[in-house]
């Protein structure tokens, strides 16, 4: 990956390459999402599934919302579950109910019907979406690709939708590590193609999403799950930097970083000074704001993101976002306020 100068050079990069920034970086996980009327707007027009596979409509949404927000960075609009669609799996977004998959993988015998990808072209309306936002892009907007790690994937082919407790998950996991290690395997593979053919198509940042892997206890994660995750950030290319989120647990902080990544996300559980101290001072942290804040007052949501900001001192390295996706029914106005208040708040200007 070639990078322009207005990239390089941008307050994103500086803070993946931990270097002192005009004002700190912020962007919002699922920006591009319902809670926005443009996005609104297109998705009344189509299915969620229809919507990923029209690059030219995935690309309106990821421009639209890095336009109204003002952020320092857009998202591909696409999901973490498309993927399993090719490797096998029946895969349907049901109104109101989340994504289901109509044929999850029960028992250990199953695994053997989850194919690893050897290449990645029919996921190619996500690279024709990637190229049209590069091209409309602003020079100096970087755009993130990003995947479920494989553990979160996991979770959804044995579970076949969202969870409480990841019973059979788990149970597939202590029981049968040699059928657990070939499910990872094959989703590791598979996802590593996927996102060098987003950057060779033109992101210039990763973000790996494990989202439910925080019900792990951390000798779990350190045995099952970090030999995987590693495995995806290691077949980025060195250049591109990656963020890894994982949520829900602090105590997996150090692990997470030992899995990789160059920008560590925090969720809103750990305070923002203590989960970087977490983290160690090699790594780049981006969070936390709790997205719940967004459906109070101005002031109260200026405070608390002041008090983000405060808790990482002005130190490089830090990308601002919430904790976690925002919420669908949020006001969108509150987004748009906490973007600018970021701008005025953050690292470079006032501090205290
Ligand atoms: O951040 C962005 O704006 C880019 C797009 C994006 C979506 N999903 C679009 C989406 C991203 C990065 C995701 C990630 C994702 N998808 C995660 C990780 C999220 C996290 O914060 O940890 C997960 C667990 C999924 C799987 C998924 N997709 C679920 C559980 C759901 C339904 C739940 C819900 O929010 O309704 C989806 C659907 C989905 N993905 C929507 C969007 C905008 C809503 C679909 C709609 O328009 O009806």
């Amino acid at each position: 990956m070639t990078l322009t100068p207005e990239l390089r050079n941008s307050r994103f990069f500086k803070a993946c390459r931990q270097e002192p920034v005009d004002t700190t970086p912020v962007w919002i996980m699922r920006q591009a999402g319902r809670y926005l009327p443009e996005y609104m707007a297109v998705r009344s027009k189509v299915k969620f599934i229809e919507l990923c596979k029209t690059p030219q409509l995935a690309a309106e949404v990821t421009l639209t919302a890095q336009r109204v927000l003002g952020v320092d960075a857009a998202i591909l609009f696409a999901d973490l579950l498309p993927i399993l669609e090719p490797m096998g799996l029946n895969l349907e977004y049901a109104a109101g109910e989340g994504p289901v998959i109509h044929n999850p993988v029960k028992t250990a015998g199953e695994v053997d019907r989850v194919r690893e990808l050897e290449t990645v072209e029919s996921l190619s309306y996500v690279y024709d979406a990637v190229r049209i936002i590069r091209r409309e892009l602003p020079p100096n907007i970087p755009l993130i690709g990003f995947a479920g790690a494989p553990f979160t994937l996991a979770s959804y082919v044995i579970e076949g939708g969202s969870s409480k407790n990841y019973i059979h998950t788990k149970t597939l996991m202590y029981t049968d590590p040699g059928a657990w290690r070939t499910l990872m395997q094959r989703l590791a593979g598979s996802l590593g193609r996927y996102l060098q053919a987003q950057v060779a198509a033109g992101c210039q940042v990763i973000q790996l999403f494990d989202s439910w892997a925080g019900c792990l206890s951390p000798a779990d994660y350190r045995e099952y799950v970090l030999p995987y995750t590693r495995q995806v950030i290691q077949s980025v290319p060195p250049e591109v930097p990656v963020i890894n989120f994982l949520t829900g647990n602090p105590a997996l902080l150090p692990l997470c970083r030992d899995a990789g990544g160059d920008v560590i996300g925090l969720d809103w559980r750990v305070d923002l000074k203590t989960g970087w101290a977490a983290v160690g001072p090699t790594r780049g942290v981006q969070g936390n704001l709790d997205p719940i804040t967004l459906y109070a007052d101005l002031p109260t949501i200026r405070r608390r993101a002041n008090d983000v900001l405060l808790a990482a001192e002005g130190r490089p390295g830090h990308i601002f976002n919430l904790g976690h996706g925002v919420t669908p029914d949020v006001p969108h106005q509150n987004v748009k306020a906490l973007v600018q208040m970021v701008h005025e708040l953050g690292a470079g200007k006032t501090t205290a």
